[in-house]
């Protein structure tokens, strides 16, 4: 049987937001130190910045990078992290049980930002701090010039504001895990007032509020509702966060993992959609799913399994074709709702669950999940049109029936991207009705699998799972044909 994909330009879902493409930088593990940053690499610049993961991050195509946490921005005080190295003082992080050197901190992090060229979004501490941390920090980075923080900036050699947009009010601030937690009624109103504490220091920022940290945690939808009752209109964004966790001996579910992600999103918009409607505002929040990944996370221990160290080895995931099949429908579902999600972050970029993996002293690779997400990144411009699929059905123990084919498909100019995910362990024919799109002709087909979906890269053998092109996809009028390797993640290009 079949999948069929009908796809008309008078029927789009928006713009692409460019902003989906985002990935993460936390204070945890092998992310920063001897990730991004290593001074005394071979290919470490003057700042210590690994030249080797720039070129991976830039090849990548990622967007917009959050930082410096996650849990660990929950007891960061951002102040250790600027000024001259030698004065920074080491502190205890309380998120990851580490030893922070406080070596890299903001203006290393933007050095990097701008050798990766990409925006910033910067997350404040709502746990053990408040509103005035937040204000400081903002006149810090964006303030031009005459005042005790935006001075200290200048005398820590950045003349230039950094000018940075986006904030994240905290991070999962309804976790117990979480240092400084809340209760939604207490952060709800954190968040509003230190959304207008910075709104006066800077008007042109957009703010994110801490929606729940999953979709699984018992308050989820609640939260969201009161929160946004004591902050709708100081806000721009509601943020989500999951993992998708490779339950063994459960393939098919972990394959359906998108209708998880598909059934938070469109829970958070409506839960925030409710409270507009409650509050009679005619604005609508954006979703922004600043952390998502696949993380074996029930075969992580947690946090109290951890003893004091510096950048230890900490959740190195290595992930194999499957995953990124499912990173692949993941971005695929991001895609299709790019009007209600503004903003969407991978966690992490390296070492830490991460598409980039490094030795110390060593090399850098890519992992299995880089490639769906840097050919994503390149290929999906101009709009997203709405994607109509038939499809065959496969049963999954989680989400009982899902379609084998995840499929999203970007219009720009001329130039047609379908993004196609066949969740099943057949090869899937795949038939796109391009109804509507003038006659395309030059048609490729690049995909991501193998005979063997447990192949993974690693340090001895990094290329072994590679985007390779596919003959025999064919156009003959409006009808594109294609046939999906089992377990693929595929783009089909057409102009
Ligand atoms: O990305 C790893 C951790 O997962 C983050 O620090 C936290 O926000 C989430 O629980």
């Amino acid at each position: 049987e079949s999948a069929k994909l009908t796809l008309d330009p008078a029927f789009e879902v928006g713009p692409v937001e460019r902003r989906l493409f985002g990935s993460f930088v936390e204070h945890m593990g092998r992310c920063v130190y001897t990730g991004v940053f290593e001074p005394g690499h071979p290919r470490a610049d003057g700042t210590g910045l690994r030249h080797d993961v720039i070129e991976l991050t830039r090849e990548m195509g990622v967007t917009a990078v959050r930082y410096p946490g996650g849990n660990f921005v929950s007891n960061y005080e951002w102040e250790d992290g600027v000024g001259p190295a030698d004065d920074r003082p080491t502190r205890l992080d309380l998120a990851w049980k580490q030893i922070e050197t406080n070596a890299f901190g903001l203006n290393e992090f933007m050095t990097w930002l701008n050798e990766v060229d990409a925006e910033p979004v910067m997350a404040v501490n709502l746990g053990t701090r408040g509103v005035g941390e937040a204000r400081d920090l903002l006149e810090y980075a964006n303030f031009p010039g005459g005042t005790r923080w935006s001075d200290l900036r200048i005398a820590h050699g950045r003349r230039e504001p950094y000018g940075i947009k986006v904030w994240c009010l905290g991070n999962e601030m309804d976790g117990p895990w979480q240092i400084g937690g809340k209760t939604a009624q207490e952060y709800g109103r954190i968040a509003h007032e230190t959304a207008k504490a910075m709104r006066r220091v800077d008007p042109s920022i957009e703010l994110v509020a801490c929606g729940s940290s999953n979709l699984r945690i018992p308050t989820f939808g609640s939260w969201e509702a009161t929160v946004l009752e004591h902050c709708y209109e100081q806000v721009d964004y509601i943020s989500a966060h999951n993992y998708y966790d490779p339950v063994p001996g459960d393939l098919a579910s972990y394959l359906a993992s998108a209708i998880e992600m598909e059934m938070q999103i469109e829970g958070v918009i409506a839960t925030a959609d409710h409270v507009a409607a409650k509050l009679g505002s005619r604005k609508r929040l954006k979703v922004s799913f600043d952390e998502w990944n696949v993380w074996s996370q029930s075969r992580f221990g947690g946090e109290s399994g951890l003893e004091w160290s510096h950048a230890p080895r900490l959740i190195e995931e290595e992930y194999d074709v499957a995953g990124a099949a499912v990173v692949g429908s993941l971005l695929i579902t991001l895609l299709n709702h790019t009007d209600r999600v503004g903003i969407a972050c991978q966690a992490q970029l390296a070492n830490v669950i991460a598409p980039i993996r490094t030795e110390p002293g060593g090399p850098a690779w890519r992992q299995t999940i880089f490639h769906p997400f840097a050919l994503t990144a390149a290929h999906a411009r101009g709009r997203v049109l709405q994607a109509q699929v038939t499809a065959p059905k496969m049963v999954t123990e989680r989400y009982g029936e899902v379609p084998a084919l995840a499929a999203a498909a970007t219009l720009d100019d001329d130039r047609l991207s379908v993004f196609a995910v066949n969740r099943g362990d057949e090869p899937l024919p795949l038939e796109i009705d391009l109804r509507g799109l003038p006659g395309a002709t030059g048609i490729t087909h690049v995909t991501v699998a193998d005979d063997d979906t447990s192949a993974r890269n690693t340090e001895r053998d990094p290329r072994r799972v590679e985007p390779r092109p596919l003959d025999g996809a064919t156009i003959d009028g409006h009808l594109l044909k294609a046939v999906l390797p089992p377990i693929s993640f595929n783009v089909l290009t057409a102009e």
